[in-house]
């Protein structure tokens, strides 16, 4: 009789000092000896069960399920902590004094960057910003511009030519086509740039490539002289590059305009070519249709990758194209 009560008082103590300690606990391995303490082989559980067996019948069926009821219990309650526990790697790959893994993010192309500011740019000078086709026709990127079949000019541009032949469409080789296609389509006064690829069949180096970017402009109205040209252009250049920036006019040709005018930087310890330009030729305004007597205008083609190899100090131009990420991952 004795041992029975006794018995009892221990089931209901157990029962309390493992719901307490169980709450207690912060790791498996913890939880793990809890379990072992009173489940266990020797545990104090299972020391309860094992003397059942001194219980009179009428004793043991009192006690028993008793103490059966509460193991089940308790190994509920053992099953249900595990889940809530971090298991013992992960508490060792959580280091929360840890510095944070960068994220690696996407980011634009050096290309796409000064593009971008070039926009900019010439939008706070009051130009629009318009594009065209990559793919043209004779007439638009040559014929029009004053650059006739059989001209010693059409040297100047190496062209690729599309299939079939006889539909004389190429790949434009300059944003020049864009002067036609807008005059086209609008009357003067205006102003604006065309951004844009161009492509040329020609051997690479350094400062060439095959596929690049320019970045036309036109200006267009009456009273337009190669003065407001200029102004435009160290406007320009100042924004892009700072104040002490080194730049320089030199005479050039181009069958579409005169006087033409080229528009050198330094790179590389080099002058290097950063735009053609010019006064719009009257030939061009002809073959669009505007009287040349009423209107003047300018017209500058740069190329996008010379200013971007300048601003950023890239060696090279084949690095834009390349895919090497490592360039890239610089911008
Ligand atoms: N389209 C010329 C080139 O690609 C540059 C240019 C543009 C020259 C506008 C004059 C006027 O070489």
């Amino acid at each position: 009789m004795v041992l029975s009560i006794k018995m009892k008082r221990d089931i209901e103590e157990i029962k309390k000092i493992v719901i307490e300690e169980i709450k207690k606990l912060t790791d498996s391995k913890n939880l793990e000896a809890l379990k072992i303490k009173y489940l266990g082989r020797k545990g104090e559980l299972t020391e309860v069960l094992r003397s059942l067996k001194d219980l009179s019948l009428e004793e043991r069926r009192e006690i028993g399920p008793l103490a059966q009821k509460l193991k089940k219990e308790l190994e509920k309650l053992f099953t249900e902590k595990l889940k809530t526990l971090p298991t013992a790697r992960q508490v060792k790959a959580i280091d929360i004094t840890k510095p944070a893994r960068k994220l690696e993010t996407g980011h634009l192309h050096p290309l796409t960057k000064i593009e971008e500011e070039i926009r900019q740019i010439f939008l706070s000078l009051n130009f629009s910003v318009v594009e065209g086709p990559e793919m043209e026709d004779e007439y638009h990127n040559f014929d029009a511009l004053n650059i006739p079949k059989d001209h010693p000019a059409r040297d100047a541009w190496d062209t690729f030519w599309l299939k079939p032949e006889n539909q004389k469409l190429l790949l434009r080789t300059h944003t020049s086509p864009m002067q036609i296609r807008y005059m086209e389509a609008h009357e003067p006064p205006f102003q604006i740039i065309v951004p844009g690829r161009v492509f040329r069949f020609e051997a690479t180096d350094a400062s060439h490539e095959t596929n690049f970017s320019q970045m036309e402009g036109l200006m267009v109205g009456e009273d337009i002289s190669l003065a407001n040209f200029k102004f435009i252009i160290e406007k320009f250049l100042k924004k892009l590059f700072g104040e002490k920036t080194d730049f320089e006019f030199r005479p050039s040709y181009y069958p579409f305009v005169e006087p033409g005018v080229d528009v050198y930087m330094k790179w590389n310890n080099r002058w290097l070519e950063v735009a053609g330009s010019g006064m719009v030729h009257p030939e061009v305004f002809r073959s669009v249709g505007y009287d040349p007597y009423k209107w003047q205008g300018f017209a500058f083609g740069f190329g996008i990758n010379r200013l971007a190899m300048i601003k950023y100090k890239i060696p090279d131009i084949r690095l834009f194209y390349n895919g090497d990420l490592r360039f890239i991952k610089q911008f």
